[in-house]
């Protein structure tokens, strides 16, 4: 009887250990603040516990008790009691909650009835909780179908009472099933049409929704960004969206974009007055060196008038974005040849330099790519990019590369769901989405403000033609490079 009980405590404290508790270094120096301060007044010469504790019981008339512990009980017992026992309660408070809610989900795992191939009902070995109201319930069940649980959603909904967003099995340990629960569910269709009014403040462009409502970014806040995520998670759609945003809200803004991997995707844009469109490697360079020239020409005008950054309005010029779909294409130094390897070297080194000296110069970098290595996007360049949509990746590594975290890796498996990080915030969200007739639609809307007699800009656009020479076959990528690109990528990182 004793036995049990103690093994009961036992195991509810080491439940509080593993699960219950997160051990942060606030709460260990929480601990250590505290242990130092019990082991000062047990220790202390005059004003020690006896007399602490003679003076709060005082008080209700337990004044006795502290005088008979001083006098009593030795001072490693006293601090055996003031430190050792609050610690053990705290971790049973924890565990305790913690095992609470591992019976409370197993009760709903047992009433879907599942049995393993051995007869044993799956198991519930941990309950994760996250951010936005989410929670991750980790299921043991060896030998069956992931399958078998998801035909079981609504029993799953009804027992859990909240909403299943994603059922899969573990990616690191395949007897694993992952339940992703979540108290209020994002829509997984938000469009772009419903939230435009939202474009309010120029250089603005919408993010999407979140448990907590629509958001939109601040190009002058954010300055860059990167787009990240595994094979149709949404990438170019969010990037197109984005684009299409920046266009309707702001008036002086001259875009170049850079669309390697087939060329087609921003063909639309290439309409409009305030916009280049590259499709090959030679003028994409080409491209960066003149925004890296106009950009060495604003310091030099900023040094002379003394200001500190580039306002359009006040000084006549336009805000540059540059924008990158595939970015990877451009940067990689894979197994191409020697020209391609001297081309993407040079690109990286351009688009660093934007990246590190652009905010000042009101030039702006949009990055989007499917393989998040430091091959692909600089690290230099990464560290300064402080806004990141990433959509869903395959790894926790690839996420741990974009975000710093594993976030990316447990969204659900849906279009358009991705984490909208700026610093130190991660949100997730549901971005807006437009298909490529709203595209043509918009865009050519965009043609009576840009193309008209009465366009906004307040410079010409940069001359971006490449040299002849250098637009040669050897140094875009060939079909046979972009395939091998392909295979590559789909057996990579993400
Ligand atoms: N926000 C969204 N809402 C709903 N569906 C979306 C959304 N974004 C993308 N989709 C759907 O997903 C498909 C793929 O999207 P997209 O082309 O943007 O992916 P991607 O990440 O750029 O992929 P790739 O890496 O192959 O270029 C789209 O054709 C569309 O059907
Ligand atoms: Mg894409």
């Amino acid at each position: 009887m004793i036995g049990g009980t103690a093994r009961f405590f036992g195991s509810v404290i080491w439940t509080g250990i593993r699960y219950g508790v997160h051990w942060k270094p606030r709460v260990f120096l929480s601990w250590g603040i505290y242990l130092l301060w019990i082991t000062l007044i047990i220790f202390g010469p005059r004003w020690n516990l006896s007399v602490l504790l003679q003076f709060a019981g005082s008080i209700v008339g337990w004044g006795g008790f502290g005088a008979w512990m001083g006098a009593h009980v030795p001072r490693l017992v006293q601090l055996f009691v003031f430190f050792v026992l609050p610690l053990c309660g705290w971790l049973f408070a924890h565990g305790i909650r913690t095992w609470i809610g591992l019976k409370k989900y197993q009760r709903s795992i047992d009433h879907l009835g599942l049995k393993t191939p051995t007869g044993v009902t799956p198991k519930v070995v941990r309950v994760v909780e996250l951010e936005n109201k989410q929670r991750r319930v980790l299921v043991h069940a060896v030998g069956l179908d992931v399958a078998q649980f998801r035909d079981k959603k609504g029993v799953l909904e009804s027992s859990f009472n909240a909403i299943v967003q994603e059922v899969r099995v573990t990616p690191s340990n395949r007897q694993m099933v992952e339940i992703l629960v979540s108290d209020r569910e994002l829509p997984t269709l938000v469009r772009f049409d419903s939230h435009a009014e939202a474009l309010r403040k120029p250089y603005t462009f919408l993010v999407g929704e979140t448990v907590d409502g629509f958001i939109t970014a601040d190009l002058c806040e954010i300055h860059h960004l990167l787009i990240a995520g595994a094979t149709g998670g949404g990438k170019s759609v969010f990037f197109k969206q984005a684009l299409v945003g920046l266009l309707k809200s702001s008036d002086h803004v001259q875009l170049y974009l850079l669309d390697l991997k087939r060329g087609v995707e921003f063909r639309v844009f290439g309409t409009l007055k305030n916009v280049r469109v590259s499709k090959d490697e030679a003028t994409a360079i080409s491209m960066l060196q003149r925004v890296v020239e106009e950009m060495e020409r604003r310091f030099r005008f900023l040094e002379e008038k003394g200001f500190t950054e580039i306002v359009p309005e006040r000084d006549g010029l336009d805000r540059i974005v540059v924008a990158v779909d595939e970015a990877s294409v451009l940067f990689t130094v894979g197994k191409m040849s020697k020209e391609s390897k001297a081309a993407a070297e040079g690109a990286r080194e351009l688009t660093d330099k934007i990246a590190k000296l652009g905010r000042a110069a009101g030039i702006h970098l949009i990055l989007a790519t499917q393989k998040v290595v430091k091959e692909t996007i600089d690290t230099r360049v990464q560290t300064n990019i402080n806004a990141k949509m990433c959509f869903r990746v395959n790894t926790i590594a690839s996420s741990m590369t974009v975000l710093g975290n594993k976030k990316a890796a447990d969204l659900p498996d849906i279009k358009g769901r991705g984490i909208w990080s700026v610093g130190s915030n991660d949100l997730v969200v549901q971005v807006p989405y437009l298909d490529s007739d709203e595209i043509n639609e918009e865009v050519s809307g965009l043609t009576a403000k840009f193309n008209g007699e009465a366009s906004p800009l307040k410079q010409k656009m940069l001359q971006t033609m490449a040299p002849k020479k250098k637009r040669s076959k050897s140094n875009t990528m060939s079909q046979e490079e972009i395939e091998q690109f392909e295979a590559e990528e789909n057996q990579d990182v993400d």
